[in-house]
């Protein structure tokens, strides 16, 4: 016998009692199993629903929606392809944990203890560096006036003379920088950290590629600014999502990386990097390039600070050059802007120590900067050549210069298996998640460092265990999950 209307309102009452999640569908519009997948993703978006919290069991919300089961079944499904949940067996389905942790060295302790390092973006290690260190502290040592002006108080801005120093190298390198336009920070993503800051305030909004540098999605969400993903092709951030997306919201600001894109690889042409300074310039949009991945100059397009001065800001870091531990760099902004910026600086932490501008701006001066990046250009050029040349046949985008290469997996991948499968083989990787913005769901993508091995030959051996995982395929076990 069907149940009674009577017997259904009881029923609906005792359900709606029970689920902890209540969304309201507008059942008269379209799809409804759609309308609760995009409620599911504002609940989310709003904060209703958080990472780890378990969505109702599918018949509950069934009864206390009153519509079928079938429909709940197909929406969650959705939900999962989307990337908003996770479904696990005997635990139900969850809200997917929006990863916004930087590439850390967590990752690490997990890995086999003689496994090779292909996860980070770091310099190539060489003992060149420490001993080029250890030069300068001895020649800055004896260099009283220089080590008297570091240790009082630095203008917000950071020491005049230091920015001079890094303006001059800056535009040897093909950066038409001026001094009066650099502000020095703690590296690059304190630079990006503090643009945010100054420039968006909480609930605004920043947009990026989809895919993007884990740093950013950190400091957004660390600055409570709502973080939107723009689609983007071989070429980039796409300038006609990005118009569209600033027709139907408020964006303060864009951040891009030109040269090539972390974690994905996509490169500007002069043509892209000109239609999004058009659309910028339409939507009064900040560009906020990040240029910490530094490429030779004759590889590199117009930076936007040259396309679109009043509003384009400039990452600069000596973390890939020196290295990451020096905790250095700059942030060129128009003069304009500047007062705000050292301001926020000053809130943050007055200014920046001004032993380590001496100390990098020595390196600089005698000549161990140039001699580092020429060396470490080349060894990268030559560990890219290898990569492409073992990958010949998988979808693998990289840059000749590019610190990583991006490699779509072969169909019968999963990201998190090959991750997976790779450490138990002495390799390890991070996947692909770290890298995605709000619910942007993650591609089955892989990103390979080729400068964390010291040696070649190990970078090569690293290579070499991942083709063969490759040309092995899943194993059994783990294709059954
Ligand atoms: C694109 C990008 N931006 C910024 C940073 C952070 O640079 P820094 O180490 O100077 O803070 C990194 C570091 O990996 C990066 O890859």
């Amino acid at each position: 016998m069907a149940p009674t209307s009577e017997t259904k309102a009881l029923l609906q009452k005792k359900a709606r009692q029970r689920c902890h999640w209540l969304p309201i569908l507008d059942k008269s519009s379209g799809v409804l199993y759609l309308s609760l997948v995009n409620q599911l993703a504002a609940d989310i978006a709003n904060g209703t629903l958080k990472a780890g919290d378990t969505l109702p069991p599918q018949r509950l919300l069934a009864d206390a929606l009153q519509i079928t089961l079938g429909t709940v079944t197909r929406a969650y499904r959705e939900a999962e392809r989307r990337g908003l949940t996770e479904a696990k067996v005997g635990s139900g389905t969850r809200i997917r944990g929006q990863q916004v942790d930087l590439p850390n060295f967590h990752h690490l302790s997990k890995a086999l203890a003689d496994s090779i390092d292909l996860s980070l973006s770091t310099p190539i290690p060489s003992s060149l560096r420490g001993e080029q260190l250890r030069q300068i502290l001895l020649r800055l040592s004896s260099h009283h006036a220089e080590t008297e002006n570091a240790i009082v108080y630095q203008p917000e801005q950071g020491n005049l003379t230091h920015r001079q120093r890094l303006a001059h190298w800056m535009n040897a390198q093909g950066l038409r920088v001026d001094a009066q336009e650099l502000l020095l920070t703690e590296g690059g993503q304190h630079a990006d950290y503090l643009a945010l800051q100054t420039f968006v305030r909480p609930g605004e909004a920043v947009a990026s590629a989809n895919i993007t540098y884990p740093g950013m999605i950190a400091a957004a969400k660390q600055l409570g600014l709502k973080h939107i993903n723009v689609s983007s092709d071989a070429q980039g951030i796409r300038p006609e999502s990005l118009d569209r997306i600033c027709q139907q919201q408020k964006i303060r600001l864009l951040y891009l990386m030109a040269e090539y894109n972390n974690p994905s690889c996509e490169m500007m042409s002069e043509e892209r990097r000109i239609d999004l300074v058009e659309v910028a310039r339409r939507h009064d949009l900040l560009i906020l390039e990040d240029g910490v991945q530094f490429v030779p100059a004759s590889h590199r397009g117009t930076p936007f600070f040259e396309l679109a001065p009043e509003r384009s800001l400039y990452i600069f870091s000596v973390s890939k050059i020196l290295d990451g531990g020096l905790r250095f760099g700059a942030l060129r902004a128009p003069s304009p802007l500047m007062p705000k910026l050292s301001s926020a600086l000053r809130a943050q932490c007055w200014g920046i120590a001004g032993l380590m501008g001496s100390v990098i701006c020595e390196w600089i001066d005698m000549g161990g900067a140039d001699q580092l990046i020429d060396w470490q250009w080349q060894e990268v050029k030559h560990r890219q050549q290898h990569l492409r040349q073992q990958f010949k046949d998988y979808d693998l985008r990289s840059h000749e210069f590019g610190f990583h290469a991006w490699l779509n997996l072969p169909e019968d991948w999963r990201a998190s298996q090959f991750v997976e499968e790779a450490n138990q083989r002495g390799v390890t990787l991070i996947g692909p998640e770290p890298f995605c913005v709000g619910s942007y769901p993650a591609p089955q993508s892989v990103r390979i460092c080729v400068t964390p091995p010291r040696d070649f030959s190990i970078f090569a051996e690293g290579v070499a265990r991942l083709k063969h995982l490759l040309e092995q395929g899943p194993s059994m076990s783990t294709a059954l999950i």
